[in-house]
This record gives structure tokens, sequence and C-alpha cells, in this order.
């Protein structure tokens, strides 16, 4: 009895209860404000509402079985376009279309094997465009794979992130790029990512594998925006435009690259405060459809926005640079078309 009065006379009688309704009430409002927070950017991060139609328009997305590129083949072909799923997984791909045309009704919707990381195999579907497409209205490089600790080497002895996300793209560009001519006015579209901060391809080692996980993905999106502004300089009045975009973090398959626990910590991170592909492609979006920017070339977007970028990917000194090392290493040959200035 005497245990318990003392207890009772003890602060500790109220303090305990407090604590523990005060505890809940912080977890509770940590939820709210999250839950609030991934409201209002879904609502705010730049939507592209225009209605524009694509009808008559042909368009290729690469990598498009998941994530924000399968939500960009599912837009533009809910505006009427003729849409050209460039994909590796052909299996995927075909389950993708079916689903896209069960949702728009669009039935000009086809598969094409694509495996970005072999020129023999980026090679033989641009030579099969080429015969069986009369013209090109945009491309958008969409594909993109992240390295990990462990690197891969391609079958064409190249480290597989700066292959799959850098020099395919650059040699299926060169490839279609009398069609995307023909069909001007015409757009490229270049998905990059403002993570290429983080990284830079390096002049003196096009090749390397001996860096962090993950820093191949943001030397090769580095590369990607360097390509976009020399590609717009040597486009200079062909009709044809190339925009590069950062799509915002996006919840994708591109994660599951990130090795536990690191992944276990990234998981509610991502779960939370990262934009779903349906948000995440509308950036694309704009820039392969919006009238407004017909004329736009050599720009980087973010949110449905132009976008400043940093120094080192203003210096075109550089992105010559890169785009000679470009060149030689996915082998332009002397019958390949040039992009010349
Ligand atoms: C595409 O076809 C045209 C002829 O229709 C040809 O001149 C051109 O070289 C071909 N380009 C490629 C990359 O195969
Ligand atoms: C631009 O890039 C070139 C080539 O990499 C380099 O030599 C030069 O210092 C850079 N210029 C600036 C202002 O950073």
């Amino acid at each position: 009895m005497i245990v318990a009065e003392a207890w009772k006379a003890s602060y500790l009688y109220w303090v305990f209860p407090v604590l523990i309704v005060a505890t809940v009430f912080a977890i509770l409002g940590l939820f709210g404000v999250v839950f609030a927070i991934r409201l209002f950017a879904k609502y705010t991060c730049g939507q592209f509402r225009k209605p524009t139609r694509m009808d008559g328009k042909t368009v290729i997305v690469t990598g498009c079985t998941g994530g924000i590129g399968k939500e960009t083949a599912r837009e533009l072909a809910k505006r009427g376009a003729r849409v050209i799923m460039a994909c590796r997984n052909l299996e995927a791909a075909e389950k993708v279309k079916a689903e896209i045309i069960e949702d728009t009704k669009n039935t000009k919707v086809i598969v094409k094997k694509l495996d970005l990381s072999s020129f023999a195999s980026i090679r033989e579907f641009a030579a099969d465009i080429n015969k069986t497409e009369t013209k090109l209205d945009v491309l958008v490089h969409n594909a993109g794979y992240a390295d990990t600790f462990k690197k891969r080497k391609t079958v064409d002895d190249i480290e597989m992130t700066m292959e799959t996300n850098h020099y395919g793209p650059f040699l299926l560009t060169h490839l279609l790029i009398d069609l995307l001519k023909k069909s001007a006015p015409s757009r490229i579209v270049v998905v990059a990512s403002s993570l290429y901060r983080i990284g830079a391809f390096n002049i003196d080692n096009p090749n390397p594998v001996d860096t962090l996980p993950g820093y191949l993905y943001y030397a090769s999106k580095e590369a990607n925006i360097l390509f976009t502004r020399e590609l717009a300089r040597r486009l200079e009045g062909t009709g044809v435009t190339v925009n590069c975009l950062h799509p915002g973090l996006i919840e994708s398959g591109i994660w599951s690259s990130v090795p536990p626990p690191l992944s276990w910590m990234l998981y509610p991170i991502i779960k939370c405060f990262f934009k779903n592909p349906q948000q995440g492609c509308q950036t694309t979006v704009m820039l392969a459809v919006d009238e407004k920017l017909e004329k736009v070339s050599g720009k980087y977007f973010s949110d449905c926005r132009e976008s400043s970028l940093s120094n080192s990917v203003s210096n075109m000194t550089r992105a010559k640079k890169v785009w000679e090392i470009s060149e030689k290493m996915v082998k332009l040959g002397e019958d390949d078309p040039r992009i010349e200035a």
C-alpha cells in the first residue's frame, strides 16, 4: 500500500501516460505531415494537362515494359499516336501492349525488339524501322540501367550502364536521324536526371568500371545532357529538335539494384516521397507533344518547366569532346549517317 501511495504521489504517475499519448500523437502527426507532403506533390508537381492529340504521328519509346516508359507509351497511345514500343524483353512488352490497347482502345501499338546494350541489336532495330516506317515524329530515349557494386560488361565489351544509357542511344539516334529529318518537324526526347550533378563522363576513360555503385548511372546522365546540347547544335535548322528532362525521383524498378540494408532504408522514403510512374512521365509527354515547344531545342526540363543546368554541362567544348569520343566508342562506320553541324 505504501508503495502504491508513493507511486501515485510521484510525478511519474502522470508523466508516463502523458508521454505515451504525446508519442502516439507525434507519430500520427508525422504520418499526417508525410501524407500531406505526398498529396501536395501529387497535385503540384508538374502535370501536363493539355489535351493535344497525336493522331497520325509515329513515336518510338525505348524501355517501356514498366515504370515511366510504360506510362509514356500509354499516354501517347491515349492521344492517338502510333506507338512503337522498343523493348529488350518481348514477352513483358507484349503484356504491356495488350494492357495499353485495352486501356486506350488504340490498336496502333507495336512491339519491336531493341537491346540498347548491344550495338548489333540497335542496328537491327534501326534497319527494321527504316524499312517499315515511312516517318518518325518522336523518338523517346527512355530506357535506363543503373550499375551496382558488380559492374557488368555488354557483348561490345563496354560497361552496361554507359552503353545502355548513353552509347546505345547515341548510336540509335545516328541510325534514325535521316528518317527524323525526313519527318521534320520532329523531336527527340532524352530522359536524363538531375542526379547528373553527382557524376561526370570521364573524358580520359570513356569505359570505366572501377567506380562506386551508381556512379556510372550519374555519369551516363551527364553524358545524356551533353549529348542533348551538342545534338541540338548540330541539328539547328533541320526541323528536328532535341530536349532532355529530369522525370523526378520515381518509384520504379531502377531502385531494385540498391543492395540491402540501404534498400530497407530507401523503401519508406521511396514510398512516401517519390513520384509514381504516371506522375513521372508528365515532362516526357510534354516534350513529346506540346505544340508550344516545336522550335525549342537543347533545353533541360523538370516538372514540366524549363530548368537551368550546371556549368559543367553548359561547356560546349566538353560536349563536343564527349561527342567525338562516343563516335569512336560506337564504332560509327563510313556508311553510317554522321550528324554534322
Ligand atoms: C535507310 O533507308 C534509306 C533508303 O530508304 C537509306 O538511304 C539509308 O541509308 C537507310 N539508313 C539506315 C540507317 O539503314
Ligand atoms: C570546358 O571543357 C574543356 C574540355 O574538357 C576544359 O578543358 C575546359 O577547362 C572547360 N572550361 C570550363 C570553363 O570549365
